[in-house]
């Protein structure tokens, strides 16, 4: 009974940004639990790896497709692609991300066109392209994943804490409107997580304290997000909606010391 709660069998998710990371974690957990799976990302390489790796261990399909997301025409392009190949698209992890960091003073129009590009509009966009056959099936859930940098931020970090909070915010709209729908529209918002996107940005002091900021005084593991992730994608999640769960070990709990 608790079982069924979190099973996905007959469900077919797409995870963007799930060659690597809390995305392949988080396709590896739908597909234990049952889901179909397509997960997307630029680099074929570790996209092929990382469908193999889950389609040996698990009996479900596992496919994978060569996504940027910066290419609009492509993520447009994505939707139709998934339906077509997969038939339906009951679960959507909507994950790819990056953090560039800049100071208000040091800007470029660039690097904010990408990164808000791709943390953000992509993600609506996908969503948008998504949702139709959702209503149709009276089933769906998004998962944007934010951050911890949704709440709090560092000099630096602007762009990124915006469009994590933005997220935060189109959440809480999408959730109004898609609940008479079936659908549930949340954020996981991780805080620290062993993966290779914050290792390149921090040096071995400040990986230190982060972990030390923590209430539970370590790095998250991608293992770590797997839990929030199935609850807010499975049917023991159906009465949440319109929310944020922070996975952050504790870290926004702290004030100056
Ligand atoms: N790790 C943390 O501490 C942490 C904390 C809070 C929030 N997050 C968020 O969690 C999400 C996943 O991050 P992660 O830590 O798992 O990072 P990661 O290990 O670097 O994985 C990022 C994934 O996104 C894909 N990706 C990046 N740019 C892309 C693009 N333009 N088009 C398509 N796919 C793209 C990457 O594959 P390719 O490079 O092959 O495209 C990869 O699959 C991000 O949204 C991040 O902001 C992470």
């Amino acid at each position: 009974m608790l079982a069924s709660l979190f099973d996905l069998t007959g469900r077919t998710a797409l995870v963007t940004g799930g060659s690597k990371g809390i995305g392949k974690g988080v396709a590896r957990a739908y597909a234990e639990a049952g889901a179909d799976v397509l997960i997307c990302a630029r680099h074929e390489t570790e996209l092929q790896a990382a469908a193999r790796e889950i389609a040996e261990a698990l009996p479900v399909r596992v496919e994978y497709a060569v996504v940027d997301m910066l290419d609009r025409a492509r993520v447009d392009h994505l939707a139709h692609e998934a339906l077509h190949r997969m038939g339906k698209v009951d679960i959507l992890f909507n994950n790819a991300g990056n953090n560039r960091p800049q100071t208000l003073a040091d800007t470029t129009d660039a690097v904010w066109d990408e990164i808000l590009e791709l943390n953000f509009t992509s993600c609506m966009r996908l969503a948008r392209a998504l949702v139709p056959g959702m209503i149709a099936r009276h089933w769906g859930r998004i998962v944007y994943t934010s951050s911890v940098m949704a709440f709090a931020s560092n000099p630096g970090r602007g762009l990124y804490s915006g469009t994590k909070a933005a997220l935060v915010g189109m959440t809480r709209a999408q959730a109004l409107e898609l609940g008479p729908f079936g659908i549930t529209v949340n954020c996981l918002a991780p805080g620290p997580v062993l993966t290779d996107l914050p290792l390149s940005l921090l040096d071995a002091e400040q990986k230190q304290r982060f972990a030390d900021r923590t209430a539970v005084k370590r790095w998250g593991q991608v293992a770590d997000m797997v839990g929030p992730a199935l609850l807010l994608s499975s049917d023991a999640g159906a009465y949440i909606t319109g929310s944020t769960i922070l996975a952050d070990g504790g870290l926004v709990c702290r004030t100056f010391d």
